[in-house]
Parts: C-alpha cells; structure tokens; sequence
C-alpha cells in the first residue's frame, strides 16, 4: 500500500535492526485519514470473503480494524490484556508472550462475542513474532469460530512470525512488508510478497 509505505518512510523512525518506531500515526497519535484508507484496503483484499467479526488486540490493533469494520458493516471485537471490573467471567482466553517486551499477558475475549458462526478476520498494527495472532487464533478456536484470515498494517517480514503463520496455511495480508531495518533504513519486500 503506498501511502502507508510512504508514511513509513517520511515518518516512522528506525530504533535499532529490529525496532520501528510509528507512533505519528499508528502507536500513539493516530493519523484517521490513513487509517481510514487501511480499513478500505483490508476491505479490498478481503472482498472474495464474507467477514462477521473482526477480532484485534488492544491497544494499537483497534484504530485500523474500526476501519475496517466502517467500511464493511462488521462489528470489532478487542481482546483486552487486563480483566475489566466487568469482564470478570464467561470468557475466552489465551497466553500472549512479546518477546519485544518480555512480558506475557493473558488476554480474553467475552464469550457472548465470539461464536461458533462467525467468519471471523483478525488484524493487528505489527507482525513480528506472531505470537499475538496466536492467541486471537486461540480465542477463535476456542469459540469455534472459523478465521478466514489475517490483516495486519506493518509485517516485519525479517522476523518469523508471518513465515510460520503461512505455513500453517493461514492467510496473511500485510499492507507493508519490512525486509530489513539495518542501517537505519527501512527496505521493503516487493509489494506482492
Ligand atoms: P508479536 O505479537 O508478533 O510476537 O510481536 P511482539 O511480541 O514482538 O510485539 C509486542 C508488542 O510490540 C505489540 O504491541 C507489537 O505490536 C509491538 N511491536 C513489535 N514490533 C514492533 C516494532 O518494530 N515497532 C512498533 N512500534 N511496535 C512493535 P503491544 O504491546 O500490543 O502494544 P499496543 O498494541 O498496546 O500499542
């Protein structure tokens, strides 16, 4: 997606080989213009499917699956990483270690959300380890809901997480795909990769 690899570009600040910084626009402010535009695309990407449910992680996954979920008529469910006072039972829930953190948080989905009917979409702000889309993968098993896909804004394709969720056969569709941040310089893969 252009304009988003373009943002990255003028925007996004390279932290070290591993780390991008995009808090202009994704991880703290939020540009709504461009997000709005992210919602469309994963709308167009995903247009050969019928989506029922989006699910997404909070914080930093909920502005582009809102997007996405105006542009399709769909409701959007985050997965919280803290209990609420009235989250207490009834849920779903799955183990999320971040490497980039080193800290793993339970995160839970209510019950009443997630069914066994719904053709569910996930999507998140980064790929890198892959080890949130397991999770939201997990709560969705556990539901018995069928996930039709992935959408996530920025891959960071030089880490494993996209390779191993492909592997499995789980469908991925990421609007930038970073091969390699060395140098201080972002280089993406091809568009179609
Ligand atoms: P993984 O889910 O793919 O395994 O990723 P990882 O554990 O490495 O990432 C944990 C958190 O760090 C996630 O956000 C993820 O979006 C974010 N992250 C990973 N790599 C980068 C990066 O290069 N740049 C930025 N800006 N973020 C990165 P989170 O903790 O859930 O934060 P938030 O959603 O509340 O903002």
């Amino acid at each position: 997606m252009k304009s988003l690899k373009d943002k990255i570009l003028q925007e996004g600040k390279v932290l070290s080989d591993t780390v991008l910084k995009v808090d202009t626009f994704l991880n703290h402010q939020i540009d709504p213009l461009l997000m709005k535009e992210i919602g469309e695309e994963f709308a167009n990407r995903y247009s050969d499917e019928v989506i029922t449910k989006i699910l997404t992680i909070e914080s930093s996954g909920i502005a582009p699956a809102t997007m996405l979920g105006l542009t399709i008529g769909a409701p959007v469910v985050f997965a919280r990483k803290r209990k609420s006072l009235t989250l207490a039972n009834n849920l779903y829930s799955s183990s999320v270690h971040s490497f980039t953190k080193n800290e793993t948080n339970e995160i839970s989905v209510s019950r009443d959300f997630l069914t066994a009917d719904d053709n569910v979409l996930i999507v998140d702000d980064f790929l890198a380890n892959g080890e949130a889309v397991k999770g939201l993968l997990d709560i969705a098993e556990q539901a018995g809901a069928n996930v039709i896909g992935v959408g996530i804004v920025i891959e960071k394709g030089f880490q494993e997480g996209g390779k191993n969720l492909r592997e499995q056969g789980i469908r991925i569709e990421s609007l930038a795909n970073i091969k390699s941040l060395a140098n201080g310089q972002v280089e993406f893969y091809d568009e179609l990769i």
